[in-house]
């Protein structure tokens, strides 16, 4: 059932490729995104003033992607929460307020309360969910699915991969139908897009290479992942994704944010990964790597094929190949799930069913 592959996490990671493919094609017809399920006519979309995105763990962090997508590209405010907060700010949930529930499993207890409170104050639910037929799915007013499969390891990484694609499209219809993107930009998305699926295999096939990085680091203590804009939702999930199934102490910072405190942590051989695949942020990612490496750390650096530069200031790079500035997150994912899932095989953990952690969480 496992296909050959060790773990079913490593074979969720590979089924990538198909896995994005299948949520964006049935989408993408010509030079169009067409969403039936979204359930929105034009006027509609036109009408949204604010959307809300609600979930837990990496699909929170699918969602917090999603913030600086649509506020990128449509110009319409964002804001994100964690499903089990949400309740308690008493959100407000206005005429024009779309909001937007992120779950794989469908099942996850705080996302439905979520679901339920956005009922209660008159709003409109829009699941992004990966099990058909799921409590989210049949309570949100409309479904898009994302076509992820079946997924068993407890470690998110198609499905999550997934629900990036499904904002992606999202977006890119918001925009365009509200004339913030041109016919001739919504196709050159279009384009990038449909090179991802070749792109994640390209960057999957480096597994070896990121093996031999990640013996070196089973004994670490913590790990910093560390990021901004964009990049910093993409730190956020890397960390998870080691902590999760290697038991080894990592934490996300905003890139800026690391020295109202946490540098303190940084000692010789603290490992630092940094992420920077936004040419506008480039230069300030690398006066923070300078930072903590005058402070002994080991510099781990993902970040674009052309940005040679880096390596002067990190100890080890892993490359993406170029592709949207809105669809990074996508490319510079797959090293960071690997080196996780690497850490945990050498060390000798449990991978697909880490210790204390379930599936799918149905209690609040
Ligand atoms: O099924 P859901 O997407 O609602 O689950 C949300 C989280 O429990 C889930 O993403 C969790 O954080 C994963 N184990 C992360 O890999």
């Amino acid at each position: 059932e496992k296909g050959g592959y060790e773990h079913f996490m490593l074979k969720e990671m590979y089924e990538q490729p198909k896995a994005i493919l299948d949520t964006f094609s049935p989408r993408i017809k010509g030079n169009e995104v067409v969403i039936d399920e979204l359930g929105m006519s034009d006027d509609e979309i036109r009408a949204v003033k604010k959307i809300m995105i609600v979930a837990c763990g990496s699909a929170y962090h699918a969602g917090v992607t999603g913030k600086y997508i649509f506020e990128g590209l449509t110009r319409i405010p964002v804001e994100v929460d964690t499903a089990s907060e949400f309740r308690y700010r008493d959100p407000i949930i206005e005429d024009g307020t779309l909001l937007i529930v992120i779950s794989q499993s469908g099942e996850t207890a705080d996302s439905l309360a979520a679901i339920r409170e956005a009922h209660a104050k008159g709003g409109k639910v829009l699941g992004i969910v990966n099990v058909v037929g799921s409590s989210i799915a049949r309570e949100a007013d409309n479904v898009m699915y994302t076509w992820a499969g079946p997924e068993i390891a407890v470690a998110t990484t198609k499905a999550y991969s997934c629900q990036l694609i499904a904002e992606y499209l999202l977006a890119m219809k918001f925009a365009h139908v509200r004339g913030k993107i041109s016919d001739a930009e919504l196709a050159d998305m279009i384009e990038d897009m449909k090179e991802l699926p070749a792109q994640v295999e390209m960057l999957l096939n480096n597994k070896k290479n990121i093996q031999k990085f990640a013996n070196r680091y089973l004994a670490a203590k913590d790990i910093f992942y560390i990021g901004r804009g964009i990049d910093y939702a993409i730190a956020m999930e890397g960390s998870l994704k080691m902590k999760e199934i290697s038991y080894v102490h990592s934490d996300a910072y905003a890139a800026g944010e690391l020295k109202h405190g946490t540098i303190s942590l940084v000692e010789d051989g603290t490992l630092v990964t940094a992420i920077l695949t936004q040419e506008n942020l480039y230069k300030k990612m690398i006066s923070n790597m300078e930072e903590v490496k005058t402070r002994g750390a080991f510099v781990m650096a993902v970040t674009n094929v052309d940005n040679t530069e880096v390596e002067r200031n990190a100890d080890y790079v892993m490359y993406i190949p170029k592709t949207n500035k809105y669809f990074t997150n996508t490319l510079a994912i797959i090293p960071l799930q690997l080196f996780g899932y690497y850490v945990a095989v050498g060390k000798g953990c449990d991978v697909d069913k880490p210790r204390n952690l379930a599936k799918s969480v149905t209690v609040e």
